[in-house]
């Protein structure tokens, strides 16, 4: 039913390099666990491995054949693995491997590159956690108040490292009065880094960049607008993903998209089969993108995603690689919205496992008592915020779009909220459909009248378990943000409302300050 793979007559098929390299693969594991009279075998096996690699032809993956690019680098994966276990190795043969499949990586210009770095001997732990946040001119303000909230706030002792592209990206008297704001507060130009003429960075193609080139094995990539409600670190322990899989993500908003709805999910679909793999767990469980009853799987404001594992530090190659001009102009960006996506789909085309929160994005609102109730004639005004959970579901993690109100208009100052909503489990109302009597309809099947049909039926009672977006859901003309289950609405809790009052006194007084600079500066 999809489209049949472009791969050129004379290249491997990404399947049959798969098997081949699983093969070699799970026989050099099986060398690197038995004795050291075994040293030249798996010595014999990697090189073997290297010259696979070595025998990729360095110009002609299309750029439209990310499943191609994707057995590349799960080869790169495999190596990396055994290089990791292996201390002794000299790393030469592997840094040539990685730059002939990614040839903008530079091994000496990046902080933290997991086989460069033996945890008995190096200084830099395997576990030592940081944050990200990607800051230029136009977004400094949000980074202020992020910084505070964490520092003043939450009280979390996290390193920061902002990244930014350069000078005109963000300027040095900024970078000063960032680093003024608090203890541990760490600066990396990517433009330093990564060649720019291989890669034209620039928006949110930098993140999966600041991702690889940051100095934390654990990093914890984070957006400049993102409020935190909790201290982002302990996420590592509660949910399942970090301390599982590695990698933690969150859900966009339950959106449909008429026209790239089918594109997105059927080019998941024809790199997966191209792969000759089925979809994971969580895309056949968990994933209402997948099922293609909504348009959007990821909001990458937060992404936990830990490097010091070789197999996800060359995940996050390869989303890199979905960000670069020419691949994202042509393809990534033109099917999905920007780098959001990206982190996963490397992952679930490398076959690495990963995690997401089981719900879709949650919402913030602002119960109105009069006399603003009358003026806005509603009790409730739904904000454009998305909110996610901890992992017990029990109280608000941290919301997008930033602490103002409407980050569109500042005019209307700070965020008040005073209620949230969150979904049921995305795995359970989809188990739930399974479990009824109803032909259940497979996410990929499509073509059958009466399928489709069903498919429908099933689609109006998932996305009922889910909130509702609509269109100008808080402006004065919203009849007060109707919900499909109105008794999930819940109070925030006075401990977060402590938190977020706390918040917002902060970003009062660095807003304050750095107008003040600002002026000050002016004459
Ligand atoms: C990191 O590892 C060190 C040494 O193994 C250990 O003492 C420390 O508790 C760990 N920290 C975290 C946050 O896991
Ligand atoms: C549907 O139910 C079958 C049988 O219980 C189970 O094997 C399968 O994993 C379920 N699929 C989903 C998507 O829940
Ligand atoms: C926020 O809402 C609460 C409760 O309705 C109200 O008491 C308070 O004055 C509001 N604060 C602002 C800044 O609007
Ligand atoms: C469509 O699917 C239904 C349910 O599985 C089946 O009964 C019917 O025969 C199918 N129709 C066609 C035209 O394949």
């Amino acid at each position: 039913m999809f489209p049949t793979p472009m791969t050129g007559a004379h290249k491997r098929s990404p399947a049959m390099l798969l098997s081949l390299f699983l093969m070699i693969g799970l026989t050099s594991l099986y060398y690197f666990h038995s004795s050291i009279s075994q040293h030249h075998k798996s010595g014999r096996i990697l090189a073997e491995l290297h010259e696979l690699v070595a025998e990729f032809p360095s110009s002609d993956v299309k750029i439209t054949d990310f499943a191609t690019m994707a057995s590349r680098a799960a080869v790169l994966a495999k190596v990396a693995e055994l290089y990791v276990k292996n201390h002794a190795l000299s790393r030469d043969l592997l840094r040539e491997s990685v730059v002939r499949v990614f040839p903008w990586w530079n091994k000496q210009k990046l902080a933290y590159i997991p086989w460069e770095h033996d945890p008995a001997m190096d200084k830099i732990r395997t576990n030592e956690t940081g944050i990200v946040v990607c800051v230029g001119d136009g977004n400094v303000k949000e980074a202020l108040f992020l910084i505070t909230n964490l520092r003043n706030v939450l009280g979390s002792q996290l390193p920061i490292e902002i990244a930014y592209a350069g000078d005109k990206d963000l300027s040095p008297h900024t970078r000063t009065f960032i680093y003024a704001t608090g203890k541990n507060i760490h600066f990396l130009d990517l433009t330093k880094v990564f060649d720019n003429t291989l890669l034209g960075l620039s928006g949110w193609a930098i993140k999966p960049f600041a991702l690889i080139a940051s100095r934390f094995p654990r990093t914890i990539l984070v957006d400049a607008d993102v409020v935190f409600f909790s201290s982002p670190e302990t996420a590592w322990d509660d949910y399942p993903g970090p301390a599982g899989p590695g990698v933690l993500l969150f859900h966009d908003r339950a959106v449909t998209m008429d026209n790239p709805r089918n594109k997105r999910q059927n080019f998941v679909a024809e790199q997966l089969s191209q792969l000759g793999r089925q979809p994971s767990t969580h895309l056949s469980h968990s994933s209402l993108f997948y099922w293609g009853f909504v348009g959007e799987e990821a909001d990458s404001g937060v992404v936990f995603f830990d490097k010091s594992r070789p197999q996800l530090y060359i995940t996050a190659l390869f989303a890199a690689w979905m960000n670069i001009e020419d691949i994202r102009s042509e393809v990534t960006w033109d099917i999905f919205l920007g780098d959001k996506e990206t982190y996963w789909l490397a992952a679930e085309l490398l076959g690495v496992p990963y995690a997401f929160e089981p719900w879709q994005a949650g919402r913030l609102a602002e119960y109105l008592s009069e006399p603003l109730a009358k003026e806005f004639n509603t009790e409730r005004l739904c904000s454009p915020h998305m909110v996610h959970a901890t992992a017990d579901g029990k109280d608000p993690f941290w919301a997008n779009w930033g602490i103002w109100q409407r980050k569109d208009d500042t005019t209307l100052g700070f965020a008040n909220w005073t209620h949230w909503y969150l979904g049921a489990r995305i795995d359970k109302a989809i188990g739930a459909l399974n479990s009824s009597h109803d032909a259940f309809v497979e996410p990929t099947s499509s073509g059958n009248e009466t399928l489709e049909l069903r498919r429908a039926e099933h689609k109006e009672r998932v996305l009922a378990t889910q909130p509702s977006w609509h269109w100008r859901d808080w402006e004065k003309d919203s009849a007060g943000c109707p919900q499909p289950d109105e008794s999930r609405w819940k109070p925030l809790s006075s401990e977060i409302a402590d938190v977020l009052h706390a918040i917002v006194e902060e970003a009062h007084t660095i807003n304050y300050a750095w107008e003040r600079m600002k002026r000050e500066l002016n004459h």
